[in-house]
């Protein structure tokens, strides 16, 4: 069954003192009960250890990025085998601003969602599409070859590490959310899309992102197909990011 799940993407923000106040909060909301699913943090890979201490084990914490090759002389690149090793569960993959400011193409996508599935780690795997897709009536088509790219060659045994996040590009900062129901078709889309790679669809969470804030939150997360929010702007205050998480339905949608 899948999971619900809210993960907060600290993007390249954060300080020694946001590890030290937020993740405290964060994690006595987890301890006493009040979410109904998985709280992951993405701080920048600097300070994992860091939100691993602060966490005390009520979150999980993953990196921002892994690179495309397994290890050697790659000056500056982490690698997955990496963030396993020094306690991450998650790797986020294929992130728009990785795309866009990075130059990384649907092929090196992949190559870092094997990479961060043969560490043993969940790969949270983002997609969305652009301002100009979604106005040339391309928003799905887009998507679903992104999902597809990325995920082509997950075996079986490897569905149950895998996190698909919708996030369209035009709502990532911009204070623009998508509607509850077009994201939620965007979600039944990307499950059926999952179907027909032979993934468990229905096991598979598909998490939105994009200007999730604590007053949005709620409608989105009670969308069928949309099993949690993946948290730019708003991981960064406690007290939204915890009311965020609090808003995950506790009923069972999987
Ligand atoms: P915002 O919530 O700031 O729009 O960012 C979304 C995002 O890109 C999370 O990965």
């Amino acid at each position: 069954m899948r999971r619900r799940i809210v993960a907060g993407n600290w993007k390249m923000n954060g300080s020694m003192d946001l590890v030290t106040t937020l993740v405290p909060a964060v994690s006595a909301a987890v301890a006493s009960g009040e979410v109904a699913g998985s709280v992951v943090i993405f701080p920048p890979a600097l300070y994992v250890p860091g939100v691993l201490k602060a966490a005390g084990g009520e979150l999980e914490v993953g990196v921002q990025n892994v690179s495309q090759w397994r290890a050697g002389a790659y000056t500056g690149d982490l690698s997955a085998v990496m963030a396993a090793d020094t306690g991450c569960h998650y790797a986020l993959v294929g992130h728009s601003e990785r795309r866009q400011y990075f130059g990384e193409t649907d092929a090196v996508v992949a190559l870092k969602v094997r990479q961060a599935l043969d560490a043993g780690l969940v790969v949270m795997v983002c997609v969305g599409e652009t301002l100009a897709q979604r106005d040339a009536g391309d928003a799905e088509s887009v998507v679903a070859s992104q999902v597809r790219a990325a995920l082509a060659d997950v075996t079986q045994d490897e569905w149950a590490r895998v996190v698909v996040a919708y996030e369209p590009v035009w709502a990532i900062g911009t204070g623009k959310t998508a509607t509850a129901e077009d994201a939620q078709a965007m979600h039944a889309s990307i499950r059926q899309v999952l179907g027909a790679i032979g993934a468990p669809a229905d096991d598979v969470s598909v998490l939105y992102g994009g200007s999730v804030k604590a007053d949005n939150a709620p409608a989105l997360f009670a969308e069928a197909d949309i099993d949690g929010g993946l948290i730019g702007g708003a991981s960064l205050s406690a007290e939204e990011f915890v009311s965020i998480c609090r808003s995950l339905p506790a009923d069972d949608n999987g």
